[in-house]
């Protein structure tokens, strides 16, 4: 067994975290099938599904004097906690709107409405949700947007490159945790060090929607002021988008109802129901905690389960690179180029971009799920790709994104698929 190997979850946890959720092996209609687009929307806990269902059952509105009213406000109070023992955020704003993207577009109009400076900054990997918001509020309020370009061997953009656009006159830098085209990992904490070195007051707002079901985040060791991510996308419900504001940026102005406080983002009756699907994935990833640690504090028990995520991830991760027990892993099965293949795998999501010599993205897709396997295909004509894909001069790729509930088998098995697709490709079937 590998040193990577030896850090994926032991058989009995595996089928314990498989069991927590809908749909690991089988599809709804009982089929056998390996859902690799994680990345899209990621399986669901069943206990988050159960929660919104139970709190939304319930009629009665939170903003009442009356006994269920108080323990729906409960059910916020705790999410809303949760939400910060994720983030480990302190003080500022919480705020939950129907979509990551909504709550992006709002960050960014109150920063570049009210803040002083010429210019804005971002990069070319940038989910459409930042970079057009950016690109829409530059030309509105006639700022320059400065793009930092890709790095084509990392997947990644390198901190220099973004540090080299921020002067005096930044306005605000928006910048993604991770990519969710290549997965590799920007540097947060030294971008948002070496940005306030350039700008002490600069704004900083943060995409962690790829990023934020794979590791742990710290907003303690990465101040910026302000930071998303998308429950559907982290074992939990579609429906809501999560975001921590600091007390300058909730404090802009924004859409507000005007009794309301200065830094209230909310807009609108509130939803217990998603306040209690966090409080269920942050159940869920301490109980993956308690498993190796006796810590009685919520947050020490979230980062141990997501370090075991991580770690789990990275060696599901290292299988699909490099294979095991007979099985060759991508980087050796004729006829598929890996692309981003950073050695380090510690600078990567897992997250892997493959192409196909003799089959293009979206036919090696449809090979794939007539063999029980859902992947993506990231084409250049897709508004959720082109951009992205220019920059590393891409045409296309097939993106693959397991889950931490997938196992070693599931990677070998997927393996032995690809190379059958590879192999058929070549002679042309
Ligand atoms: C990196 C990234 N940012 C933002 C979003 C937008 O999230 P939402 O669908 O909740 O608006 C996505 C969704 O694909 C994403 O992958």
């Amino acid at each position: 067994m590998s040193r990577q190997q030896e850090q994926l979850f032991s058989a009995s946890l595996m089928q314990s975290i498989k069991s927590r959720f809908h749909y690991v092996d089988h599809d709804v209609d009982g089929r056998a099938r390996l859902f690799f687009d994680n990345a899209g929307g990621s399986f669901r806990l069943k206990s988050a599904l159960d929660a919104f269902a139970g709190i939304d059952a319930l009629p009665d509105c939170p903003e009442r004097i009356h006994e269920r009213a108080l323990f729906l406000q409960d059910i916020q109070t705790r999410g809303e906690a949760d939400i910060r023992h994720i983030l480990n955020a302190q003080a500022g704003s919480v705020y939950l709107s129907l979509t990551a993207s909504a709550a992006m577009f709002e960050m960014v109009r109150a920063v570049m409405e009210n803040v002083p400076g010429s210019n804005a900054v971002t990069t070319i990997l940038e989910h459409p949700s930042s970079f057009d918001a950016m690109k829409l509020y530059c030309e509105r309020t006639g700022r320059e947007l400065r793009v930092a370009p890709s790095n084509a061997e990392t997947g990644g953009v390198d901190v220099d490159a973004i540090i080299s656009l921020i002067d005096d006159d930044t306005a605000l830098l928006s910048v993604m945790y991770a990519s969710n085209i290549s997965g590799a990992k920007l540097d947060i904490a030294s971008i948002a060090k070496r940005a306030r070195e350039r700008r002490p007051d600069l704004f900083i707002i943060v995409d962690a929607v790829q990023h934020a079901p794979h590791a742990v985040i710290d907003l303690q060791k990465t101040p910026v002021d302000g930071i998303n991510f998308a429950p559907y996308k982290f074992f939990g419900c579609r429906g809501a988008g999560v975001t921590w504001l600091s007390e300058r940026l909730a404090e802009l102005p924004h859409h507000r109802l005007d009794a309301k406080a200065k830094g209230a983002w909310e807009l609108g009756s509130p939803a217990p129901a998603q306040f209690a699907v966090v409080s269920a994935i942050v159940d869920y990833v301490a109980w993956i905690g308690s498993q190796t640690s006796d810590a009685q504090d919520r947050r020490e028990l979230f980062i141990r389960g997501m370090k075991r995520i991580e770690e789990h991830e990275r060696a599901l991760l290292a299988l699909l690179l490099d294979g095991a027990d007979g099985q060759r892993g991508l980087r050796a099965i004729d006829g598929v180029r890996v692309f981003w293949d950073h050695d380090d795998l510690t600078r990567r999501d897992l997250i892997v971009g493959i192409g196909f010599d003799d089959l293009d993205p979206t036919a090696a897709v449809r090979a794939y799920e007539q063999r029980g396997v859902i992947v993506y295909e990231r084409i250049a004509s897709s508004l959720y790709s082109g951009r992205m894909l220019k920059s590393f001069n891409l045409d296309g790729a097939v993106r693959i994104s397991p889950l931490h509930c997938h196992d070693q088998g599931d990677m070998l098995r997927f393996l032995a698929v690809t190379e059958e697709i590879a192999t058929e490709a070549r002679r042309g079937e």
